[in-house]
């Protein structure tokens, strides 16, 4: 469940989330998605930086994430390029867990 809180922060609840999951979220303006590695979370904007597409569905290695498009890789962490054909990182937000919510910090 998200809730937003005020206009520059979300909370989602992550209790059904295992490591290695991803879960696409849409707050305030923002599509982003949500990782869950090994239990510490990350937030990454649901926008590949190749071709723009959708990364809602690529597989979370650890830290790396496949872009299911075409198989271009991020480190979810900080959101810089891993493996061609990504080359530009995609933007990343500022996550804090809370008992079993975390707290994004949205940019305006
Ligand atoms: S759109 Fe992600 S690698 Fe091409």
């Amino acid at each position: 469940m998200t809730t937003a809180a005020n206009t520059h922060m979300i909370r989602v609840d992550v209790r059904s989330m295992e490591p290695g999951q991803t879960r696409a979220i849409q707050a305030g303006g923002h599509d982003l998605l949500l990782c869950n590695v090994d239990g510490e979370f990350f937030v990454v904007e649901n926008r590949c930086s190749h071709a723009t597409s959708p990364l809602a569905g690529g597989r979370l290695e650890g830290c790396i994430l496949e872009c299911p498009m075409h198989g271009g890789k991020l480190d979810v962490r900080d959101g810089s390029p891993q493996h061609a054909p990504v080359r530009k990182p995609v933007p990343t937000y500022p996550v804090r867990l809370v008992n079993d919510l975390v707290e994004i910090t949205l940019d305006s």
